[in-house]
């Protein structure tokens, strides 16, 4: 079995791919410092518990297991709480990324598979937006997820690196043949506030800007399942392991929703209100994102199988519906989102 390291695997979308390519015959090695990760995720294969950033502990990973990839979700991803902690983000997301970067080349793993994230393109000057829109973030996230694809492309230029980077549009809904208490979405995240209001854990949802230049006024996102990124990862890898040339792919769903068309979408899913304040916009949020996933389709052959804002909305309502609300519970008094 070839051994797959997969960094930040105890995560939201890190966990779910490990699952995807142990069943299709990989052995995934998760590396995880559990700073937002749970041990309870991990159900695929061996755990270590270290710092991405930590040169030897990747070098005794990458050749005990003889590693022939490197699937890195090891991050910080809420760009708001990158607004207020920016060396926070630029010290995980970037030089944890240069570190590991280091130990594959002293260790001569050459594969590398990327979570990168749309943050990169700033605001767009039209949507859809495809793989050669100029990346102007305008948030620590978004820089931080950027010039970590810089390192990435220079080491590739070094000739000591084979690389795919993934820019994932909003990762979204829970896998309903995993265990529901296992999985994490993340709860700053805009599905998961809408139904922590509409399962009455939030008096109200929090929404920021009403007068965005978008149809109805509030921010649209591209939403894309979260089993749907965990098969676009088992592509890359094989694309990459088949001699296939290093670049960039968007993964979307290629639709765009408005906030309030989620908020439609819960109430339709749920059958309950989900009464909302509006705010004012936050820094760092464009109008619009939504994917050019052209060549995702044609070069791995991906295809995303939730194409249906509330098939995907219906997947993470089954989490409060099996019972996990005093977790989301916790989760709210901690005042996250
Ligand atoms: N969720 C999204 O919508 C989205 C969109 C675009 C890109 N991404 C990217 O996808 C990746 C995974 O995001 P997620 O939503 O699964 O988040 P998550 O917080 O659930 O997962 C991140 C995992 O990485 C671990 N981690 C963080 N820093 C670490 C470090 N220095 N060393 C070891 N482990 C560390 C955490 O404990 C956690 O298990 C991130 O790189 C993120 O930037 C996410």
């Amino acid at each position: 079995m070839e051994g797959v390291l997969i960094t930040g695997g105890a995560g939201y979308i890190g966990s779910q791919a490990a699952k995807e390519l142990r069943s299709l015959g990989y052995q995934p090695i998760v590396l995880d410092n559990f700073s937002t990760g749970r041990l309870e995720s991990v159900q695929w294969g061996p755990v270590i518990e270290a710092d991405a950033g930590d040169k030897k502990a990747l070098s005794e990973v990458l050749t005990e297991n003889q590693v022939k990839a490197v699937l890195h979700f090891a991050a910080f991803a809420d760009v708001g709480e990158s607004m207020r902690e920016p060396g926070k983000y630029l010290q995980n997301n970037y030089l944890t990324t240069v570190a590991l970067l280091e130990a594959m080349e002293k260790t001569g793993v050459r594969n590398l598979v990327f979570s990168s994230t749309c943050a990169t393109y700033g605001v767009p000057r039209s949507v859809p937006v495809s793989e050669s829109h100029p990346q102007r973030p305008i948030s620590p996230y978004g820089q931080s997820k950027l010039l970590a694809e810089v390192a990435v492309r220079e080491f590739g230029l070094r000739g000591v690196l084979n690389w795919v980077v993934l820019r994932y549009f909003n990762a979204a809904g829970l896998d309903p043949e995993r265990d529901y208490s296992s999985q994490n979405e993340p709860d700053f995240r805009i599905i998961p506030r809408v139904l922590q209001t509409a399962a009455g854990l939030r008096p109200a949802l929090d929404l920021y800007g009403e007068n965005h230049e978008t149809p109805d006024g509030t921010a649209v996102r591209d939403f894309v399942h979260v089993t749907d990124l965990a098969k676009a990862h088992a592509l890359s890898l094989e694309y990459l392991l088949g001699g296939g040339e290093s670049r960039a792919f968007n993964l979307g769903s290629g639709h765009g929703y408005s906030v309030r068309e989620v908020i439609e979408s819960a109430r339709r899913v749920t059958g309950r209100q989900v009464p909302y304040r509006g705010l004012e916009r936050r820094l760092g949020d464009p109008p619009a994102l939504v994917a050019d996933i052209g060549a995702a389709e044609s070069v791995l052959g991906w295809k995303s199988s939730y194409r249906e804002l509330d098939e995907i909305v219906e997947t993470s309502w089954r989490w409060y519906a099996a019972g996990m609300e005093p977790q989301a519970a916790a989760l709210s008094q901690a005042g996250n989102g």
